[in-house]
């Protein structure tokens, strides 16, 4: 009975080759997997006094981080200062800057002392057809979302070089599902994201020797006041398109963002959507774990399929919208 022994054979067939993959990828993913300690460490979050950053601001304290948020209202900074002090009896550090005005950004750098985790959270954004959107809103959405981040890394990057403390630090930023593929009505936010994919990725090479880690966070749409004011002139087919299983709290995706920051992810997800999202558009992408590049190298191609599908069913929306009696 030559075919009992078939079902042991094709295990190994397919066993072998997936093992010596993993091997492969296990020696070939760079950069090298890394911890980024937090405790006793100072954390400086941007748009820290609302939303995901406050959130965020709060998690760093609980971790025993030291924090310093950054924005510009001082009286919606001194409002946050104060929640997290009823909360965890703890004050955190405020300073107030436009992220936009680099001398600015500088000059309150210099004062903050050594930072360890600086975390580029700040951000804006207005969903409405680019045709409809004034250039104003544009410029300022790319200034804020992106410039601001370079204001940001290029006032701290020389004082995170330097450090006394020579345990690993981080950079992260906080992009957005938008920042992974481009929807309707997001032209210029999903530019301004879409930009801090390339910022981190260049970045990260330039200062892995310096023990300096890059993380790209991905939330999708959030439970926060931002999201509010973004509603109210989304376009319909924006609504339609993105129409997503309903926002995640703040507190999740801060979470989400502190446990990747520390472990020293490139990139982010917030949940299984995002996920999903991470290994589809994973493309050059740096990978420090040997498992999620066996993941990504695994499903490539059935990804490329939901990508398509994905496409497929978006701009049958955007026809059948248009095949409306106006
Ligand atoms: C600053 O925040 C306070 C309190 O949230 C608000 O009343 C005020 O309008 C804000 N100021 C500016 C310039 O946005």
């Amino acid at each position: 009975m030559a075919n009992i022994d078939l079902f042991p054979f094709l295990g190994l067939v397919v066993l072998i080759p997936l093992t010596i993959l993993v091997i492969i990828l296990k020696l070939i993913t760079r950069p090298n997997p890394i911890k980024i300690p937090i405790k006793s460490r100072h954390v400086l979050i941007t748009g820290g006094s609302s939303g995901i950053g406050l959130a965020l601001a709060h998690q760093a304290v609980l971790e025993g981080a030291r924090v310093t948020i950054l924005a510009r209202n001082l009286s919606k900074l001194e409002e946050a200062k104060d929640s997290i002090r009823l909360s965890t009896g703890i004050d955190v550090g405020i300073v107030s800057a436009d992220v936009c005005d680099f001398e600015s950004v500088k000059k309150v750098f210099e004062n903050v002392g050594e930072i360890d985790v600086l975390v580029c959270n700040q951000g804006v954004f207005v969903a409405q057809e680019f045709v409809e959107q004034e250039i104003s809103e544009v410029k300022q959405m790319i200034d804020i979302n992106l410039v601001g981040c370079f204001n940001l890394v290029k006032a701290a990057l020389v004082g995170m070089k330097n450090r006394k403390d020579r345990r690993p630090v981080s950079i992260a930023f906080m992009s957005s599902q938008a920042g992974q593929v481009g929807i309707y009505g997001y032209a210029a936010y999903s530019a301004s994201k879409f930009g801090l994919r390339g910022l981190a990725e260049a970045l990260q090479q330039e200062v892995i020797a310096d023990d300096i880690h890059v993380s790209l966070i991905f939330p999708p749409d959030t439970d926060t006041p931002g999201l509010a004011e973004e509603n109210k002139r989304k376009p319909q087919l924006t609504h339609i398109i993105a129409a997503s299983s309903g926002a995640m709290k703040a507190d999740e995706v801060a979470k989400k963002a502190l446990n990747g920051i520390k472990s020293g992810s490139f990139f982010v997800p917030c949940n299984f959507e995002g996920f999903l999202l991470s290994i589809a558009t994973a493309g050059l992408s740096p990978q420090r774990s040997y498992l999620m590049a066996f993941v990504e190298v695994i499903s490539a191609g059935l990804m490329r399929i939901a990508g398509l599908c994905f496409q497929w069913t978006w701009y049958g929306s955007i026809e059948k919208f248009h095949a409306q009696p106006k």
